[in-house]
């Protein structure tokens, strides 16, 4: 949420600043802004996207060589320009500063300083840091922003620039993601590396509860008490072309169809010779075959590919599991001990709620394992063992290829805990591999068939309601697929467990509902059908996700999309595909922006 950039260095900035902006637009959309230090603060803020301050700053060039912006996803103050950043302290003061988080204390801070004589311009909590700052100042930034750090409480990252220190940004982490980019002769500083990808692949990462100061000629880090720390140089693997719609429409479009790479990637790195290994999995065969209990934590999409997950590692390596939401859990007294493995799942590695829930579960005792698709982020340094999908740079605020690629890695993970707890025999476990290899070309094949969600799009884009049933491991399915209708098309959804609709969901079917239905082959799918026989019955109309080859499906539903066979379990891989399909299709049939749907964020760090 909220996304930040800074450059300091040789070459004029405006248009690398604004060019950052526009890869961590996926942050936040609320508004814009950019500061340009060239003897005085130029700042530029407009609400709406960074088109919109593109369009403001015009095209003419600007000298500044140093400078910060921002993209704002709001959360104290409405979205007005006065509420935009970069944030002034008092006029004339000098001090500007951008801000992903939250400062919780900023209701108090802003009384201390009002009392001081500070006059505040806008009802942002961020403003509390530069009067701070302001306050704090007697001619050196860094030991300024150092003591006004000291004062914050809550989860944030900020930076900071002063018109009287060209060339010097400083900033601050606590809780929310900051990397510096490192460059020849000049420096960036950004909430996710895809703002600075362009210019360089070397990164610095800023770990929770340090300050940077980066200068043209390198990033000085300090521990929260000031004690200098050194930090390596890391290269990222992502190109910069991963930032681009290289043709598509949108980012999504393009991330869907990238779906068999992103899993023929995240299985790759896991096969030697055949033979599955899964490095980063710091259990002994031991402990894997002492664990009593599973439990998936996670947000959104990520919850759902955990309740995938519970279902698998029930079946192949019969362990009790279950799956939480992970603002839920942390909340909860939940009962865990060191036999307990905690799979906490998210694609950025940043989302607050997951991260508190995995503290929690560490507190408990418990062996934490972060999946993750962002390498180094936050979740990384807050487990005891992590596993990566391999999805590559993900920009379309909804989640698509990186939760086929958490459903392949949790495949992987189940089978090699159910072979060493012999819950799996070889051979077995030798035929699910070979499937869950087969699964990129599976995948590329039913992406293929896309053209058949069109005439669902046509028929039901004006409707303002969907019901998804599905049971056993297609109820998340159903989850998943509601979930990418209303936050990219923002028609409600219902999801449910088909078993579970005639005790309340059904009072709200007619003869307009399109209800998409999860009928693919497996022990429950008889009643399954008997579910649809009830929907069929009040009217309403089932578009159904099926295996290739029932042709008794076509009887019973009006609309049906055949997947290739499969095993039960790898099915939720396809099955969601045809649900991403048609929702972007539906979404596209409403002209809405597909890739920034409104109110959303891609990363969300507010709890
Ligand atoms: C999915 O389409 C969403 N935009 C959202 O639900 C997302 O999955 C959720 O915020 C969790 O993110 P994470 O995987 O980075 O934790």
């Amino acid at each position: 949420m909220c996304g930040i950039v800074g450059y300091v260095g040789g070459r004029p900035c405006k248009e690398l600043l604004l060019t950052g902006l526009e890869r961590l637009e996926y942050r936040g959309y609320d508004s814009a802004g950019i500061c340009l230090i060239n003897g005085r603060a130029d700042i530029t803020r407009r609400v709406g996207k960074v088109a919109v301050l593109r369009d403001a700053v015009g095209t003419s060039a600007h000298p500044a060589t140093t400078g910060l912006a921002h993209t704002r996803w709001a959360t104290h103050g409405g979205v007005i320009e006065a509420n935009a950043h970069p944030i002034e302290a008092c006029e004339g003061s000098g001090v500007t500063v951008v801000h992903n988080g939250i400062i919780e204390n900023y209701a108090a801070l802003r009384r201390e300083l009002s009392e001081a004589g500070h006059v505040y311009h806008s009802d942002t909590d961020t403003e509390a840091i530069a009067h701070l700052v302001e306050e704090c100042y007697s001619g050196d930034l860094v030991e300024a922003v150092h003591k006004a750090y000291q004062r914050l409480d809550g989860h944030f990252a900020f930076a900071v620039a002063h018109r009287d220190s060209p060339g010097v940004l400083v900033a601050a982490r606590r809780g929310c993601p900051l990397v510096v980019g490192v460059g020849e002769g000049e420096m960036f500083m950004a909430s996710a590396i895809p703002a600075f990808l362009a210019e360089t692949r070397k990164v610095q990462h800023v770990f929770d509860d340090e300050i940077v100061v980066a200068r043209t000629d390198g990033a000085t880090f300090l521990s929260g008490d000031g004690t200098p720390i050194e930090r390596e140089v890391q290269e990222v693997e992502w190109d910069d072309d991963a930032a681009e719609k290289q043709g598509y429409e949108t980012f999504m479009l393009k991330e869907i169809w990238e779906q068999p790479d992103a899993i023929a990637q995240t299985i790759g790195e896991r096969l030697y010779h055949g033979q599955l290994q899964l490095d980063g999995l710091n259990l002994s065969d031991e402990q894997v075959r002492g664990l009593s209990r599973i439990v998936f934590l996670a947000c959104g999409t990520s919850y759902h590919a955990g309740l995938v997950g519970r279902y698998l590692l029930e079946e192949w390596a019969r362990i009790p599991s279950e799956s939480d939401i992970a603002s839920e859990w942390r909340y909860r007294r939940p009962v865990i001990d060191r036999n307990t493995l905690v799979i906490a799942i998210a694609q950025s590695g940043e989302t607050i709620d997951t991260l508190a829930a995995m503290k929690e579960a560490r507190a408990c005792g418990a062996h934490v394992l972060a999946v993750t698709n962002v390498m180094g982020s936050q979740m990384t340094r807050e487990c005891d063992s992590v596993l990566y999908t391999r999805a590559g740079l993900e920009i379309g605020v909804a989640a698509s290829k990186t939760f086929t690629a958490q459903l392949t890695l949790l495949y992987l993970l189940a089978l090699r805990l159910g072979t060493i707890r012999g819950t799996l025999t070889g051979e077995r476990a030798e035929t699910l591999l070979a499937q869950v290899r087969s699964l990129p070309d599976l995948v590329r094949s039913t992406l293929e068939r896309g053209e058949l969600v069109e005439p669902i799009a046509d028929r039901f884009a004006r409707n303002e309601f969907f019901l998804y049933l599905g049971r056993n491991i297609g109820l998340p399915i159903a989850l998943e697929g509601a979930l990418k209708l209303k936050e990219i098309s923002y028609i409600a959804t219902d999801a449910y467990a088909a078993g579970e609709m005639k005790h309340g969901p059904i009072a709200l079917l007619d003869d307009s509902t399109p209800v998409v239905v999860i009928a693919t082959d497996g022990h429950v799918y008889e009643k399954v059908v008997s579910n649809i026989e009830e929907v069929r019955a009040r009217g309403a109309h089932v578009i159904a996700v099926a295996t290739e080859g029932n042709e008794g499906i076509r009887d019973l539903a009006e609309h049906v999309l055949y997947l290739p066979r499969t095993e039960p379990e790898l099915q939720p891989v396809l099955a969601v595909l045809p649900l991403q399909q048609l929702a972007y299709a539906i979404a596209t049939r409403r002209g809405l922006d597909v890739d920034k749907p409104r109110n959303l964020a891609k990363t969300v760090t507010v709890e």
